[in-house]
């Protein structure tokens, strides 16, 4: 290892047990991955962009036990903001972040610039995902999609491993990088991990921490109105249930969408049985804070 750029994060636990390395280069990354699959081990990839918290732990921890090698990395990709407020504003907590983790993870890569991911000029490719990118948050986040798949294109060729794990709280990225595997035709499976909710049942994201607890406790109602569908579906029609549940939603936050589409497709349906399985999405605003959450039927 010792010809790889690796800088050791101050790891050294108080057990002296963990030792998590530091990796800010993609062609050492690459390098190292040869190296781990060369003696015939495995490796389980956690893409995150830092603001580290107990659903991302739940990834690696996945990871974890399916693997022998974990390495995770933090990257806040540029390409996948609409907004340079929002790229600006996303919060860099990297040394909270890598405490975190350093008991859990092997390798934590972080690319030392933008230009080591993109090369000097960024080039997007636009991948045709069949019209998935197109829907729910891709209405109101364009080009969101194709910038995130255009990342993890780029980090899943270069750490080629053999699983990677998302979250199911962006259930639509995972849909999306499950058919961009298949478009560049990469070997690893993509692992999709329940969403990790707090107690009141709000799904836990990197964006909880900038609510007042007021906030906090009020957009439980999210959770609430998507079982309410839930455990109503099979009795009342789709827009009726929409509607009740988006009546809970206002008043206490500002509704974006509530849509109940084909687990699939993503497409609308029109009725509960007619498709592949129902997914449930909600997007919406309190104290300034966008929120996303889904369940699936
Ligand atoms: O889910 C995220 O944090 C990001 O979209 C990802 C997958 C790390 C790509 O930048």
């Amino acid at each position: 290892m010792s010809e790889l750029s690796i800088f050791s994060v101050s790891l050294a636990h108080s057990t002296g047990l963990t030792h998590m390395e530091l990796i800010q280069k993609s062609k050492d990354l690459n390098s190292l991955a040869k190296q781990i699959k060369s003696e015939r081990k495995t490796i389980g990839f956690v893409p995150t962009m830092g603001a580290l918290h107990s659903g991302h732990l739940s990834l690696i921890q996945r990871a974890r036990k399916e693997c022998d090698i974990v390495i995770c990395s933090i990257f806040v990709n540029p390409t996948q903001f609409n907004e340079q407020s929002d790229l600006e504003k996303y919060p860099r907590t990297l040394e909270a972040d890598s405490k975190l983790i350093e008991s859990i993870c092997d390798y934590l890569f972080v690319p030392q610039s933008v230009e080591d991911i993109y090369g000097k000029e960024i080039t997007l490719k636009e991948f045709d995902f069949d019209g998935l990118e197109n829907e729910l948050e891709g209405e109101f986040r364009p080009r969101h999609f194709q910038g995130m798949a255009n990342v993890v294109s780029i980090l899943l060729n270069i750490v080629t491993a053999d699983k990677a794990y998302f979250g199911l709280k962006d259930y639509q990225q995972f849909k999306i990088v499950e058919r961009l595997t298949k478009l560049i035709q990469l070997d690893t499976k993509i692992v999709g991990c329940p969403i990790i909710r707090e107690a009141n049942g709000l799904a836990r994201s990197s964006r909880n921490e900038l609510l007042s607890e007021a906030a906090r406790e009020a957009a439980a109602v999210i959770f609430y109105s998507l079982n309410y569908i839930k455990e109503f579906h099979p009795f009342l029609s789709i827009p009726e249930l929409q509607e009740k549940a988006k009546g809970m939603i206002e008043g206490i936050m500002d509704v974006e969408y509530l849509e109940i589409r084909d687990a699939e497709t993503l497409k609308e349906i029109t009725s509960w049985t007619e498709n592949n399985g129902v997914f449930i999405s909600f997007a919406g605003t309190i104290d300034g804070v966008r929120l996303i959450d889904n369940i699936r039927i």
